[in-house]
């Protein structure tokens, strides 16, 4: 059941699905491949695949400069991703899209020009105890350069944002910006992204989520959110790398200094002066990430043909039936019990480490990242040095989880 429409949501067609991606059909190591690491990355259906493929041997050249035939072609290729992302974001215009080569380059966009042009030295910034290095690092460099005060939202041990704790950081009205992930990468909570912008705002404080994650499982409207900015990254919603998004709103845009200087995001320079395209080129030296955003856009119409109710429930199911396998799993710890979740689940085996359990998994074919999932704060949270993690795709199947739970009894046994 769809929550929003209250009507049935569609199953997904998972072999009509699967067959979309190639890569999934592969053996490795002799054995069937279960991929359950689409939170580092997603795998590719065979539309990103030719859309990109297509580009390169039919329409190729570059963007926004050239007056002939094919750069005009593949300039309207190209800028038809950022109207895809509008409308998949329900961004209030096209101009408020800004393409990054990642969401880490989109939060650093933030950071040094919201942060240095607009945020005064002695504003706090708050974050959160479950940020993954991308939302933590850019704004320790801005608090040593830039004299801004770094300030961290602790977590309930259920994983999910205190919020009593999160309001009262706001209580000396010096927090200039909340940056929060909008779902973990390592226990896969979904942050109350419209309470946290009521309470930022109510203080004055713009608000930045990072969705890498979740723009992977739900719709996300930023309008309806309210929030000022939005970062997330192509690769992980089964686009290519190299391409990020970062949304915000046009009046923020148009008041923040760019990021990067060079090509294409000028309109004029003399040795004395240079003036600034218009938003969104303003933030986008350089030759673009051309095929990776032509990538992205054959991307989101396969996540739209899909559509998002579908998506969240069947990741919903997978989510529910994973942690009823991994719990009967013994000496299993699940990582975050958050009401509010997308499709990853963290875990670590008693008297084994991550890194062991994952390549035990691994030899009988079953793909999950162990590590600190660049997110060590958040180890130190936990009390551990690192997790095993499985992540969810739209391709996932209980068959799948199944797979993971036998196989970890397998590494069970082994140390047993
Ligand atoms: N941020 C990605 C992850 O969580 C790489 O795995």
């Amino acid at each position: 059941m769809n929550a929003e429409t209250g009507r049935p949501t569609p199953d997904l067609d998972l072999d009509r699905i699967r067959a979309d991606f190639p890569i999934l059909a592969q053996e490795v190591r002799g054995k069937k491949l279960v991929f359950l690491d689409s939170a580092a990355s997603a795998q590719k259906p065979r539309a990103v695949i030719d859309a990109m493929v297509t580009a390169m041997e039919t329409q190729y050249a570059n963007v926004h400069r050239g007056l002939h035939w094919m750069s005009e072609r593949t300039t309207e290729a190209y800028e038809a991703t950022r109207d895809k992302i509008a409308v998949l974001m329900n961004a209030a215009s096209r101009e408020e899209i800004v393409f990054t080569h990642n969401s880490t380059e989109a939060l650093n966009l933030v950071a040094h020009s919201y942060g240095r042009g607009v945020l005064r030295p002695g504003q706090a910034v708050v974050i959160s105890d479950m940020e993954h290095h991308s939302n933590i690092v850019p704004w320790q460099m801005l608090r040593d350069a830039h004299g801004i005060e770094l300030r961290v939202a602790p977590i309930t041990d259920a994983g999910e944002l205190d919020m009593a704790a999160f309001e009262a950081l706001f209580a000396d009205g010096r927090v200039g910006l909340v940056a929060i992930t909008h779902m973990s990468n390592v226990l896969g909570t979904l942050t109350p992204a419209e309470r946290i912008v009521a309470i930022a705002h109510a203080h004055g404080a713009k608000v930045l989520f990072d969705g890498s994650q979740a723009i992977v499982h739900r719709a996300i409207d930023v309008q309806a959110l309210g929030c000022d900015f939005y970062a997330w990254t192509g690769h992980k919603l089964y686009g290519p790398t190299g391409i990020g998004v970062l949304w915000a709103r046009r009046e923020l845009l148009e008041e923040m200094p760019p990021f990067l200087g060079g090509g294409d995001m000028i309109s004029s320079v003399t040795y004395a002066k240079t003036s600034w395209a218009a938003v969104p080129h303003k933030f986008e030296a350089g030759t673009p990430a051309i095929l990776e955003g032509i990538g992205l856009g054959a991307a989101i119409d396969y996540v739209q043909a899909i559509g998002y109710p579908a998506i969240a429930a069947h990741e919903a199911a997978l989510v529910e039936h994973a942690l009823a396998r991994l719990s009967a799993v013994p000496g299993l710890t699940i990582f975050g019990r958050a009401q509010q979740r997308g499709g990853v689940v963290s875990f670590a085996m008693a008297g084994a480490h991550a890194h062991d359990v994952a390549t035990l998994l691994d030899r009988q074919g079953i793909a999950v990242r162990a590590g600190h999932h660049c997110a060590e704060p958040l180890m130190r949270r936990l009390g551990v040095d690192s997790t095993a993690r499985a992540s969810f795709g739209l391709y996932t199947t209980r068959d799948e989880i199944d797979a993971l739970a036998a196989g970890l009894e397998k590494v069970r046994s082994f140390f047993a």
